[in-house]
């Protein structure tokens, strides 16, 4: 099967990322073959500063490499540099209905986040459907937010392959079980857009201090504790061994136990987690070069696939006979 995922470039990448996404896309590529894009035409659609853009994208990248993205079996580039897939967005716009697009929730909500109400926010979702399809993807693993969006392909896809003949594969959607929406220092789900997360590659000293400083509430000491609603506990399930979390939940029923305590395990523990990698990353920072190769090589694999692609559906719509 083929699975194809977007992400995002927001930058730097945290441990929300991680454990939400990331690490199930890395462990599809030992089951399937996957092909992995940097999303930076979508994220134009929310005005990001254009000194960061690239910057973003490479950073993404370099997370992505260092901590196992194998790009043996892995297909991964920028979305930017196979421009095919602009094109396929305007034959597919073409058969997408107004309605359709207007009932999209992502984009009412940002909207009323303030963000500028532009056409491309609008099609978002059609560029998304031109991604899906021009890679003829089985599997798109997305979270549950994006549901709607795969809902929209699928859609988008039917209605092109019944005007104009089987062009596409209509993807099933696939939606990643999340593993417990992961908090934040603040208790609110971990995002860039709250400033309350902690980066997988930041400095070690910086992860601690954030990790000090996690919300918990006030039982004192000495008093019975409830891990389930414990932000540390919450992340110490992510990165503690079976063993010592089994430990811990003990510790925090029984009382006796300070979250101070927790925490400064939690931070050892998280530091350990990504410690075999930073090494890595911080090689790759030191040789852009080899990443722009390792994206260059990738758009040529993805371009292979995506020219194929749109000449059919240009031949399909009559632009070509
Ligand atoms: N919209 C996705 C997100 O916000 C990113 C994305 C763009 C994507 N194109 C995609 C995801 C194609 C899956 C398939 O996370």
């Amino acid at each position: 099967m083929r699975v194809l995922s977007g992400i995002q470039p927001s930058g730097k990448l945290h441990i929300g990322n991680f454990f939400g996404a990331m690490r199930q896309h890395l462990q599809f590529q030992d089951e399937h073959e996957c092909f992995y894009f940097i999303a930076d035409y979508h994220a134009l659609t929310s005005n990001p500063v254009p000194d960061e853009i690239a910057g973003h994208s490479l950073d993404v990248v370099m997370d992505y490499l260092a901590l196992g993205l194998d790009t043996e079996k892995t297909v991964f580039w920028r979305q930017s540099d196979v421009p095919e897939v602009t094109e396929l967005t305007w034959l597919l716009s073409c058969v997408t209905p107004m309605g359709l697009l207007q009932r999209c929730t992502s984009y009412k909500d940002k909207v009323a986040q303030g963000l500028s109400p532009n056409h491309g926010l609008f099609a978002y979702p059609v560029l998304q459907a031109a991604d899906i399809l021009l890679y003829n993807s089985h599997l798109v693993p997305v979270g549950a937010d994006q549901k709607q969006h795969i809902e929209v392909t699928r859609d988008i896809a039917q209605r092109f392959n019944h005007t104009y003949g089987d062009v596409f594969t209509v993807p099933a959607e696939h939606i990643i079980e999340s593993v417990a929406v992961v908090p934040g220092i603040d208790g609110r789900k971990m995002s860039k857009s709250y400033g309350n997360t902690i980066g997988i590659f930041e400095p070690e000293n910086a992860v601690r201090k954030k990790i000090m400083k996690i919300v918990t509430d006030s039982v004192p000491v000495d008093e019975p504790k409830n891990p389930d609603t414990c932000n540390v506990f919450a992340l110490l399930k992510l990165v503690a061994p079976a063993e010592e979390l089994g430990e811990w939940e003990n510790r925090y029923r029984r009382g006796g136990l300070g979250y101070g305590e927790a925490k400064k395990r939690l931070a050892e523990l998280t530091i350990e987690y990504f410690q075999p990698y930073r090494q890595r990353r911080t090689e790759l920072e030191n040789d852009l070069d080899e990443v722009k190769k390792v994206l260059a090589d990738g758009a040529e694999r993805a371009r292979a696939v995506a020219a194929q692609t749109l000449e059919k559906a240009r031949r399909a719509v009559g632009l070509r006979r």
